[in-house]
């Protein structure tokens, strides 16, 4: 199940990206509870300061304990009408494996069509197996633009 951020979540999310593993590929490093407070205080605010960007963020929550296990995020960009959302998954290692990061993205990408995003795009470290699986799954395909050593994935909704 997907439920819109609350700064409130920090709490528990904190455990769930506390796994140094979560950032192999990614960069970065488990965050406390306070730097996850700020950061979600941030994002849920909803878009860039100047408008352009929407910032759309949802806790993944397992049935029927609604025991959070990791997050998707999007953020949708409009230009000439047409809207560009890019996309990110996150699971905590504990429950990876699952199947719960692609049927939380499809999800999400559901919704987002319904919002009439046309594409969706997902950069990804080229060998980073698990998250190109996910992307593959989704109906991304990979180009063959990079971005920082990642790999630009995309499907036109
Ligand atoms: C990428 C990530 C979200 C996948 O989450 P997950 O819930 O384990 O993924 P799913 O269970 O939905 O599995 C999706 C596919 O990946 C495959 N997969 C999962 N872990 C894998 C691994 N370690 N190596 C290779 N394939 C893997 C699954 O077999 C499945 O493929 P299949 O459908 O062909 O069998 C998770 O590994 C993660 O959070 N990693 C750290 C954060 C990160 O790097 N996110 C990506 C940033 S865009």
């Amino acid at each position: 199940m997907l439920d819109p951020l609350h700064v409130d979540d920090a709490d528990a999310m904190v455990r769930v990206l506390h796994d140094a593993a979560l950032y192999e590929y990614t960069g970065g490093e488990p965050p406390s509870v306070a730097q996850l407070r700020r950061r979600y205080t941030a994002q849920v605010v909803g878009q860039s300061p100047d408008g352009a960007e929407r910032w759309l963020n949802w806790v993944i929550r397992l049935q029927p304990s609604g025991a959070p296990v990791g997050y998707v995020q999007a953020t949708v960009e409009e230009e000439d009408g047409a809207r560009t959302a890019e996309a990110a998954w996150v699971i905590g290692v504990a429950h990876q494996g699952q199947g719960c990061a692609v049927e939380a993205a499809a999800a999400m990408i559901e919704w987002l069509a319904a919002q009439h995003v046309r594409t969706v795009i997902a950069h990804v470290h080229p060998q980073h197996e698990a998250s190109m699986r996910v992307a593959a799954r989704l109906g991304l395909s990979r180009t063959d633009r990079s971005e920082d050593g990642e790999v630009r994935w995309e499907r036109m909704l």
